[in-house]
């Protein structure tokens, strides 16, 4: 566009007559408001976990889970402070649960993902129904549903945090209410939910009651074998490597309605053509060494290290061995809107 219309006395005089009145000229912030291309204030960052790891467990001896409802060292995008955002519609953070700790049951509208980071045996509840998590594991936690969190095992547990905060923070749509016991009844066997609806096969009257999958677990062993019989095919994206999509399997759609959630396979010496698309994505490392350039920054990443794609950012991905990516955005949220765009290569 254009420059800014000029500035003048006349002008300036006018401006400052309209503020009482809760009026603003259009023209004076058109191009900021409306831009050629997507301009986020979100800038490229990385949480190597060896970095963040001692400050996790110096919060476990300060503060419990129960103190704290939710002991969580928030992934602040050093561009959005004070926001508790890593990108402009995504929160993540890093819980840590100690031995023999629960954190509450509640439940809110801001839906929520768990990807495990470390530690093995301590479960999430959902609706009556806890699951155990180990490392690569993907779990969801859906909008309005109580879930609590415990640590029966004898070290710490720590995972990744997702959720949709920002999101529905802008809709100004988020309800929250206490459980009234610290941890809900068992009402279902573990596993429950992925033996009826994640096996390929759904119960014969079933209908789906809301928008996000049934499955509730994801357990890394799986998806860690998909991506190894696929592998076979040596069919690689130029762009992605190997990238598959959690999904609902009610549905086909994404495993979330408002956060679409990846996995995917670098074959070692990678090197990745340039791509962006409009959705700004918090990665995990799960498995390998690599480095993801984005514009003029490299970000070295290994295991358990998280790190964040912007939006329209043009990146390339390169693994020096064999790499496993985790990763999340709100594509799924662009995409029922009509927004979400996509570019390869150069263009
Ligand atoms: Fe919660």
């Amino acid at each position: 566009m254009d420059a800014s219309p000029a500035h003048t006395p006349e002008r300036q005089a006018f401006y400052d007559e309209l503020k009482p009145n809760h009026l603003a000229p259009l023209w004076e912030v058109l191009r900021g408001l409306i831009t050629r291309e997507p301009e986020t204030p979100c800038v490229p960052v990385i949480w190597h976990y060896d970095a963040v790891r001692p400050h996790l467990m110096r919060a476990g001896s300060l503060i419990t889970a129960k103190e704290a409802e939710r002991r969580v060292l928030i992934l602040e995008n050093p561009a959005l402070k004070g926001k508790a955002s890593a990108t402009h519609t995504l929160f993540a953070g890093m819980q840590l649960i100690m031995p023999g700790e629960v954190a509450p049951a509640h439940r809110h509208s801001q839906s929520a993902l768990r990807f495990v980071i470390e530690g093995n045996g301590a479960y999430t509840a959902v609706d009556g129904e806890r699951t155990y998590m180990s490392p690569g594991d993907f779990i969801i936690t859906p909008s309005w549903t109580w879930h609590d969190h415990g640590n029966d095992s004898d070290q710490p547990m720590v995972w990744l945090d997702g959720l949709d905060i920002p999101l529905v923070g802008l809709l100004d749509a988020g309800f929250m209410e206490p459980g009234n016991a610290e941890t809900q009844m068992v009402t279902k066997p573990a596993g429950d939910s992925l033996a009826r609806y994640g096996s390929g096969l759904l119960p014969v009257d079933w209908r789906p009651a809301t928008r996000t999958s049934p499955v509730f677990n994801y357990p890394y062993a799986r998806t860690r074998d998909a991506l190894e019989q696929m592998k076979q095919q040596q069919d690689w994206d130029r762009c992605h490597g190997l990238k598959l999509r959690y999904v609902n399997p009610a549905t086909g759609d994404y495993a979330m309605p408002t956060m679409a959630t990846f996995m995917q396979l670098l074959p070692k010496g990678f090197a990745g053509a340039p791509y962006r698309s409009t959705d700004g994505a918090v990665y995990v490392c799960v498995e390998g060494r690599g480095e993801t350039r984005i514009g003029d920054k490299y970000l070295a990443w290994g295991p358990r290290d998280v790190f964040v794609v912007p939006s329209w950012a043009s990146h390339t991905h390169r693994a020096e061995s064999e790499s496993v990516l985790f990763s999340f955005s709100d594509r799924v949220v662009q995409e029922k809107l009509g927004l979400w765009r996509e570019a390869r290569g150069n263009a």
